[in-house]
């Protein structure tokens, strides 16, 4: 039986009750977070909880327990056995339920607080071939630097790709490589790594941001820009980067083949790093 996390209860799902007057059930007037279990730790919580903070900030959702976080999430992984598994922990906190009206209830409500966990396996092979991704005009809001559960240009723009074959959909904005529907991405440019700059119009990964560090220290040439998607053409090797899929390269974005069409050896440098970089924190 899986056992969740709601509103500071240990409870099975099917006793979770969540109200219809929720804001996050009638305006997505929420946030998120996953988290990363890797047989015994959660990868960057740290980085998480910074960002978990600022989101909530960012939509002013006033949730007092946030630090209590850490310890639930490794509770739920207990609970549900999933220690010895690699396992996702996702969180979502809502403004909490109030009569539909746009402004904020007055006085404050408590916020919705939800979590639960799950294994599962990583995608080794996809690894090994890389990814095929589309490329499509960003339709999201200007505020993709908030973790928000309003995911429809997400979701629809997924859908597309997934009915299509493709693993991810690339969101190009003013001709600018932006980022992936649930994902960042790096580009090769003549041996320099190349990212979209922390702004608005993207989400700051926490995998995006301990790969920049991991390349730093690899020596490797970093450019935090956005490529023009009329450079595609010069740029020999693609990866995304996500909690679930970390470094996952791909091959062909928008139809055209990235490199020679496989994964090219500085994304496998990075690749690389990463994994060895948990298997040091495994211990
Ligand atoms: N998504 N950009 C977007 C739009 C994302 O949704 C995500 C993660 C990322 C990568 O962030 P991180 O490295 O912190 O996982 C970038 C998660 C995995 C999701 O929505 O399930």
């Amino acid at each position: 039986m899986e056992t969740v996390y709601f509103n500071g209860k240990f409870i099975t799902k099917e006793e979770v009750k969540i109200s219809p007057d929720d804001r996050g059930f009638l305006f997505a007037d929420g946030v998120y977070e996953v988290v990363r279990w890797y047989q015994g730790f959660f990868y960057d919580l740290n980085g998480h909880m910074t960002r978990l903070k600022r989101s909530l900030r960012e939509l002013r959702i006033n949730w007092t327990d946030t630090d209590s976080f850490p310890d639930f999430a490794e509770k739920l992984i207990k609970i549900n056995s999933l220690e010895n598994q690699t396992a996702m922990v996702y969180l979502q906190v809502t403004r909490g339920a109030a009569r539909r009206s746009h402004n904020f209830p007055k006085p404050d409500v408590l916020p919705t607080v939800y979590a639960y966990a799950w294994g599962f396996l990583p995608e080794v092979k996809l690894k090994e071939t890389g990814i095929k991704a589309m490329l499509k005009e960003d339709i999201r809001w200007s505020r993709c630097d908030i973790k928000s559960v309003a995911l429809l240009p997400n979701t629809l723009s997924f859908q597309e790709a997934h009915e299509n074959g493709l693993k991810e959909c690339i969101f190009v904005r003013n001709g600018l490589i932006t980022e992936g529907s649930h994902s960042n991405i790096f580009f090769v440019i003549n041996g320099t790594l190349y990212t979209h700059p922390e702004s608005n119009y993207v989400l700051s990964g926490i995998t995006r941001k301990n790969i920049l560090r991991i390349a730093e220290d690899c020596g490797i040439k970093i450019r935090e820009e956005a490529v023009e998607e009329n450079r595609l053409r010069f740029v020999q090797e693609a990866f995304i980067s996500n909690t679930s899929a970390e470094v996952m390269p791909v091959t062909e974005l928008g139809g055209n083949t990235i490199g020679d069409g496989v994964p090219g050896p500085v994304t496998r440098i990075i690749s690389d790093k990463f994994d060895n970089e948990i298997n040091s924190l495994k211990g």
